[in-house]
């Protein structure tokens, strides 16, 4: 049962702590035992039941939640960095993707990899992540769109589970585009994930999750609303990629489906804001997007305002967020949406837990939950996401145990 003391501060944001404020601690001690949190607080009340307890010393760095990256297509064959320098040669994603490129291109290079050579490259992703503060990362299937493609992404993930220490949220988007072979055939398409995939995936428990690309270059609301039920059937909770290019109703879906989050959200209509709102629907921000389309942000303060719960998250795909870099995201999420350090803290903990309905397990430093934690070599969090200088994270723990420590380099 060790405990962690001499801690500079403590930051966390519970959900008794109003938006838009965080806890600090300052002095700290944190306790745990088998991977749970049993104790948290000043060290001067540490009480006396741990006093003969292995003690770890924090060195006075800052401690906060774990990182929760809620919105990852983590595995994938091959980049895109000529669609990079198109895009700045002034070509846009959609005429991009039109033309041959974007998400189909990506599918070309999936189908091809060997589940070992997704398997290492996603297990260098995770070794950057955990490096970053990283320790739970949900990742989306949706660059294979067929039957073997798809379950070699999710058999990925799985393996993930098993053979590193991040915990992994596996999701089945077959629907992030209509493959080539169906396009003359969309419903043919929407017929197949309804009718094979979805059961098939459930059935072998390869995802908790069904997320669905609303927009003008993959699916229409109502295919959404057909393909998101039929997870819903046998038991994949919903999730929407929606509004990111185009208003196409996205958030109003996720909220009549029940959607544990919509995601993207840029051009979010008034109503969408509302839709999320009355059905608690969690709106994810993907600044790292915006950021590398050159498009504008989600209107983070509209939703706020509105009462709507935001995490943040990296949307790391080779398209149009090739960096897994969460810290950078969270930075941008200050200085592009205009979010405060502590809404930041917020979206990337206890909201982004939300998202994929882990609030119970993760997402905060209280008694029960898993002793995930970060050190961070700071003197508060504001100063981190300001400097956010190159080896950003000292420490890092998953279920109290140490998986990455900066000083040793491993
Ligand atoms: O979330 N929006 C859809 N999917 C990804 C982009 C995928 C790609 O370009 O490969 C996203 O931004
Ligand atoms: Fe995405």
């Amino acid at each position: 049962m060790p405990v962690l003391e001499n801690i500079g501060n403590l930051i966390d944001c519970p959900a008794e702590v109003p938006s838009g404020h965080l806890l600090k601690v300052e002095d700290a001690a944190l306790v745990w035992d088998n991977s749970r949190i049993l104790w948290k607080g000043p060290r001067r009340d540490l009480p006396a039941r741990f006093a003969q307890m292995q003690r770890v010393d924090a060195g006075r760095k800052l401690v906060i939640p774990g990182l929760i990256d809620c919105h990852t297509h983590l595995a994938f064959g091959g980049w895109r960095a000529k669609e990079f320098e198109m895009r700045a040669l002034g070509r846009s994603y959609l005429e991009i993707a039109r033309s041959g490129g974007g998400i189909l291109s990506t599918v070309q290079a999936t189908r091809v990899a060997t589940e070992e050579e997704l398997l290492s490259k996603c297990l260098g992703h995770l070794r950057a992540m955990v490096r970053l503060g990283v320790t739970t990362v949900e990742c989306k299937s949706g660059y294979g769109l067929d039957k073997p493609t798809e379950f070699k992404l999710l058999r990925v993930y799985r393996r993930l589970k098993k053979c590193q220490p991040l915990k992994i949220v596996p999701t089945f988007l077959g629907a992030h585009a209509v493959p080539l072979e169906y396009q003359s055939d969309r419903q043919g398409y929407v017929q197949f994930l309804v009718e094979e995939m979805i059961p098939a995936v459930a059935a072998e428990a390869l995802a908790g999750f069904c997320d669905v690309f609303v927009e003008e270059s993959s699916f229409t609301r109502s295919e959404a609303r057909r393909i998101l039920e039929a997870g819903s059937a046998c038991g994949l909770r919903p999730r929407v990629h929606a509004d990111q290019l185009t208003d196409g109703g996205g958030a109003a879906l996720a909220a009549e489906t029940g959607a544990s989050s919509a995601d993207h959200l840029e051009f979010i209509s008034q109503e969408g804001i509302r839709a999320l709102a009355r059905k608690d629907v969690v709106a994810v921000a993907l600044p790292l997007a915006s950021l590398y389309l050159g498009s504008k942000p989600m209107p983070a303060r509209k939703l706020i305002a509105a009462g709507v719960k935001v995490a943040l998250a990296t949307d790391f795909n080779p398209g149009s967020a090739p960096s897994c870099h969460l810290p950078l995201a969270m930075s941008l999420g200050c200085t592009m949406l205009g979010m405060s350090p502590a809404e930041v803290l917020r979206a990337v903990t206890l909201h982004a837990a939300q998202a994929i309905e882990m609030q119970d397990s993760i997402g905060s430093l209280e008694p029960g939950k898993e002793a995930d934690f970060v050190l961070i070599d700071a003197p508060d969090f504001t100063h981190w996401l300001y400097r956010l200088p190159p080896s950003t994270v000292a420490e890092t723990y998953l279920g109290g145990v140490k998986v990455w420590d900066s000083s040793e380099g491993n």
